[in-house]
C-alpha cells in the first residue's frame, strides 16, 4: 500500500488496522521506527504519509469512504478442528468481509491480497452479497509475490502482477480499474489478467515450485555429503543449463517464511479434499523433505559433539528466516533450537534484527517446554562475539552479510577447545575458518 501510494500520488491510500499500537508505530514521526524492518521502505513511507498515504484505526470510515477496499489480513494454518495444522484459518477474512458489508454504502471493489486458498472469493462474494445493504460488490484477486527483505525492489519492479476478477462485462471493468492503478508504474506486458481462480491458485502454486527447488537441492546436499560431491558445485552446474536457471538452488538448513510451509500445506490439503491422494502426496514430500533437512542439522551437531550437547553452550548466528528482515516465521532456527533444547543445549542467540522478546515468543509458542525452562536454556545476546565467548560450537542459522565479516580469529581464541562450526548457510569462508584452527562442517559438502 505503501509502494501504491507513492507511485500513485493522485490516489488516497488509507491503511486500516484495529491495533492501535500498531498503527501508532506506522505514523511514528521517525519513519525509521515503522514496525516492520525492510530495506527502503521508511523511505517510501516518508515521501508518501500525509500527503496520500494514512495510517488510521477508524476501519469503517475508511471502508466508507473508499471506491476499492483491499482485503490484507493474516490466513494462518487452523491450529483447530477440521485441517487442523494444513487448512488456512478463513475467520479473520470472514469477519472482514462481514464488516464490509454492514458499512458499505455504495458499490465497492473488494481485493484479496491475502494468499487465500482457491475458491475463497466465492465465500467472500457470498457473505458480502447475502448479508449487505443491497449495493453492487466485485471481488478481484491480487496475490502478492514480493518476497521479504527485497520488498520494495520487488514492488517497484515486479516480474509480473496478477490479477483475476469474474469474466463478466462488469468483472472486466473491475479488473480494469486495479489494472489502471498499477499501470502507474509497472509496465502493462507485466500484469497478468486472469479469472479469479487461476489468481487464487497460482500464488499457491508458485510458492510450491519455489520451495520445490529447494527441497530438490537440499535432498541432494545430503547425498552429496555422502558421496564426496559438492553441492554448490552440483548446483552451478545445474544452474546453467538456462531451462533450470540460477534461482533458488541454495542448499540451507531448510526453508522457513510465513508463505511455503502454509501455501503448501494449503495446497495439499486442498488436493486431498478433492480426493487427490498422488497430488497431495506429491506436494507434501516437500514439506517432509524440509523437516528432515532441518533436524538432520540438529543431530549433526549432537553427533559431532560427541553425542552430547547437554550443558553445552552453543552459540546461534541469526535467528530470521533469511536475511534483511527481522521476520522469524518458520525459521529454520526455532525447530533447529528446540530440538538441542530437549537434549539440554544451552542457547546463545545473536541476531542483528531480532529481539530477545521474538525468540522466546518463538519458542514458547512450540510449547514443547515450559517458557520457564526456555528462559533458563536461552541467552539472547546483542555482541556477537559476546554470544560465541566460551561456545563449544557456533550454528550459523541465517545467512546475514555481517557474518563473514567478522573477526574469525577473536572468536577462536575465545571459544571451547576444539571449536566447531556448523554453517547452515553456506557463507563463510571454510578454508579460511580451518585455517585459524576450526573444525567447520558446511551443509552439502
Ligand atoms: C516467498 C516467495 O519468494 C514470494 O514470492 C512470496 O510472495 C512469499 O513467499 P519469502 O518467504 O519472503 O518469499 O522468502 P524467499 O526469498 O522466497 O525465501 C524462502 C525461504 O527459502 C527462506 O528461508 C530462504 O532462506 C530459503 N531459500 C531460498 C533457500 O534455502 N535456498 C534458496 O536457494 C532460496
Amino acid at each position: 500500500m505503501a509502494v501504491i501510494a507513492q507511485k500513485c500520488p493522485h490516489i488516497k491510500v488509507t491503511v486500516v488496522d484495529l491495533n492501535e499500537a500498531r498503527i501508532a508505530a506506522w505514523n511514528d514521526p521517525d519513519t525509521e521506527n515503522i514496525p516492520v524492518y525492510e530495506p527502503g521502505l521508511s523511505t517510501v513511507v516518508a515521501e508518501a504519509r500525509g500527503r496520500n498515504l494514512f495510517f488510521s484505526t477508524e476501519v469503517d470510515k475508511a471502508i466508507d469512504e473508499a471506491e476499492m477496499i483491499f482485503i490484507s489480513v493474516n490466513t494462518p494454518t487452523k491450529t483447530y478442528g477440521t485441517g487442523k495444522g494444513m487448512a488456512a484459518d478463513l475467520k479473520y477474512i470472514e469477519l472482514c468481509a462481514r464488516q464490509i458489508a454492514r458499512v458499505a454504502k455504495d458499490d465497492k471493489i473488494v481485493v484479496e491480497k491475502s494468499t487465500l486458498p482457491v475458491r475463497t472469493a466465492e465465500a467472500v462474494k457470498n457473505i458480502l452479497q447475502n448479508t449487505g445493504n443491497g449495493v453492487n460488490y466485485q471481488i478481484l484477486s491480487n496475490p502478492e509475490f514480493l518476497a521479504e527483505g527485497t520488498a520494495v525492489e520487488d514492488l517497484h519492479a515486479p516480474d509480473r502482477v496478477l490479477i483475476g476478477g469474474d469474466t463478466t462485462p462488469e468483472g472486466q471493468e473491475a479488473l480494469n480499474a486495479l489494472v489502471e492503478v498499477y499501470a502507474n508504474w509497472v509496465p502493462r506486458e507485466r500484469i497478468l489478467t486472469t479469472n479469479l481462480w487461476s489468481s487464487e491458485l497460482s500464488k499457491l502454486t508458485a510458492n510450491a515450485f519455489l520451495a520445490q527447488r529447494v527441497s530438490s537441492i537440499n535432498a541432494l546436499s545430503e547425498l552429496c555429503e555422502r558421496t564426496g560431491a559438492d553441492v554448490t558445485e552440483v548446483a552451478r552446474s545445474i544452474g546453467t543449463d538456462s531451462r533450470i536457471g540460477p534461482k533458488f538452488l541454495k542448499a540451507s538448513v531448510g526453508f522457513g517464511g510465513s508463505c511455503f510451509q502454509k501455501d503448501i500445506l494449503n495446497l495439499v490439503y486442498i488436493a486431498r479434499s478433492y480426493g487427490l491422494k498422488e497430488v497431495a502426496d506429491y506436494w507434501e514430500q516437500v514439506i517432509i523433505m524440509n523437516d528432515h533437512q532441518k533436524s538432520r542439522f540438529a543431530n549433526n551437531i549432537v553427533k559431532t559433539l560427541y553425542n552430547t550437547v547437554s550443558g553445552k553452550k552453543i552459540a546461534f548466528l541469526g535467528w530470521a528466516f533469511k536475511k534483511d528482515t527481522n521476520d522469524t516465521r518458520e525459521s529454520a532456527a526455532i525447530y533447529v533450537a528446540d530440538a538441542l533444547l530437549n537434549e539440554e543445549a544451552g542457547i546463545a542467540v545473536y541476531d542483528p534484527k531480532v529481539p530477545e522478546s521474538q525468540v522466546f515468543f518463538d519458542l514458547d509458542y512450540l510449547g514443547t517446554r515450559s517458557p520457564e525452562k526456555n528462559k533458563q536454556l536461552v541467552t539472547n545476546f546483542t555482541d556477537p562475539y559476546e554470544a560465541c565467548k566460551d561456545a563449544h560450537a557456533i550454528a550459523i542459522l541465517t545467512e546475514w552479510d555481517e557474518f563473514k565479516t567478522y573477526d574469525w580469529q577473536r572468536i577462536f581464541d575465545n571459544m571451547k577447545k576444539p571449536a566447531f562450526v556448523f554453517d547452515g548457510r553456506s557463507i563463510v569462508d571454510s578454508a579460511a575458518l580451518t585455517d585459524i584452527g576450526f573444525k567447520v562442517y558446511t551443509i552439502g559438502k
